[in-house]
């Protein structure tokens, strides 16, 4: 059994071990694209403890985030997709997986002819915390008493704001493979915060996870080798997507689901999905006449903004909504009609997007 503070320690000490030796328990097979396999050195490959593969969705030249990047392999790979025009960071907060991913990268790097891989040490529910930082200055004012402490404690949020680990809005994509379930239960929603802070605006999320067809039990989340283990800290299938919508996400979708489950314990199913999810969707609404029309298949849909649309009826829509929908994930169920005459965005008037209205199309001709 473990207490809940415990369980931290647990999941350093299970992967500092097996960034040293690999722990087949811990594996839950991946076929990855094999020609982005063979610059990355065999330890790497070894020591993989993911359960999908976010890097197929990742295009040339974008920044990428990895979230807990064990012994690196998911960054080597997104390292030869986005290009030496792109940049690729994994954090991991375990030291031998550090040491292990960092002793690897200029092996790649010469391989490749490029490095554009960096390693750094952090909490992923706290990206803004550089802890080797942070351990250099306490190794200069170290805790030895109340004072001390609160001092250190201080310190940390002086270097979230003046040394953030990871910049907020500097990612064009946040990847993850097999990592956000080890995250204790009370900080999931600061992960989920933190990963939103990271995006740029436009950016999106590319997860890859277990989850749970049903609620794990609380017995189960006490269970040291169950929960270090990728499997008692897997939320629902449908907690999982409805946290990234809690976070302020849009567009959010299953990629790719296993139809087997990877283990089955106590009756419960875990199992890998991928997710996606973009950041984009704040902002201020203004009416510049557009509109839109659902192309189907479905009789109805309804997006994160609460607009419910029917197929093939002409929809009134904000510019911001415009815009969203002519990108992925949605462009391709959509035409777009624009005004005969526009309407520039200095002139725009506000727009009312807590409603869904029907637009003439007399309206955007300009014919009344
Ligand atoms: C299951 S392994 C996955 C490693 C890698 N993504 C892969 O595909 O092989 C989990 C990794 O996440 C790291 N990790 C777990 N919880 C973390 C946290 N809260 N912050 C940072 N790293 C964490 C562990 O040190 C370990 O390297």
């Amino acid at each position: 059994m473990i207490e809940a503070h415990g369980r931290e320690a647990v999941v350093r000490q299970r992967y500092a071990a097996g960034a040293k030796e690999r722990a087949d328990k811990l594996c839950c097979p991946v076929d990855y694209q094999s020609n982005y396999l063979e610059v990355i050195p065999r330890e790497v490959i070894e020591r993989d403890y993911g359960c999908g593969d976010p890097s197929r969705y990742l295009r040339a030249g974008e920044t990428v985030l990895d979230l807990g990047s064990g012994s690196g392999k998911i960054c080597f790979i997104a390292a030869q997709i986005v290009g030496p025009k792109g940049k690729v960071i994994g954090v991991d907060m375990t030291d031998e997986m550090l040491e292990l991913a960092r002793r690897n990268a200029p092996i790649v790097a010469e391989r490749l002819g490029y490095a554009n891989v960096e390693f750094r040490k952090g909490r992923i529910q706290d990206l803004a915390l550089d802890l080797e930082l942070l351990d250099r200055q306490l190794k200069e004012n170290p805790i030895t008493d109340a004072a001390s402490f609160l001092a250190a404690d201080e310190l940390a949020e002086e270097l979230r704001c003046k040394h953030p680990l990871i910049a907020s809005e500097s990612i064009d994509v946040v990847v993850s493979n097999c990592v956000l379930n080890l995250v204790e239960p009370k900080s999931k929603g600061q992960l989920f915060a933190e990963i939103f802070r990271v995006l740029k605006k436009g950016g999106r999320a590319v997860i890859s996870d277990i989850v749970s067809d049903e609620e794990v039990p609380e017995e189960m989340q006490s269970d040291p080798e169950l929960w270090s283990g990728c499997i008692s800290g897997a939320l629902t299938e449908e907690g999982f997507l409805a946290a990234f919508e809690s976070a302020g996400f849009y567009g959010i979708q299953i990629l790719q689901r296993d139809v087997d489950p990877w283990r089955t314990v106590q009756g419960t199913e875990f199992r890998s999905v991928t997710i996606e999810a973009f950041k984009g969707k704040q902002g201020e609404c203004f009416e510049r006449n557009q509109a839109v029309i659902y192309r189907g298949p479905f009789k109805e849909v309804l997006d994160d903004d609460n607009h419910r649309m029917e197929r093939g009826k002409r929809y009134a829509v904000c510019d911001k909504t415009y815009n969203l929908y002519r990108k992925a994930p949605y462009e391709k169920f959509f035409e777009f009609v624009d005004p005969i005459v526009a309407i520039s965005l200095s002139e725009a008037k506000p727009f009312d997007c807590s409603r869904t209205s029907l637009r003439h199309p007399k309206e955007t001709k300009g014919q009344d």
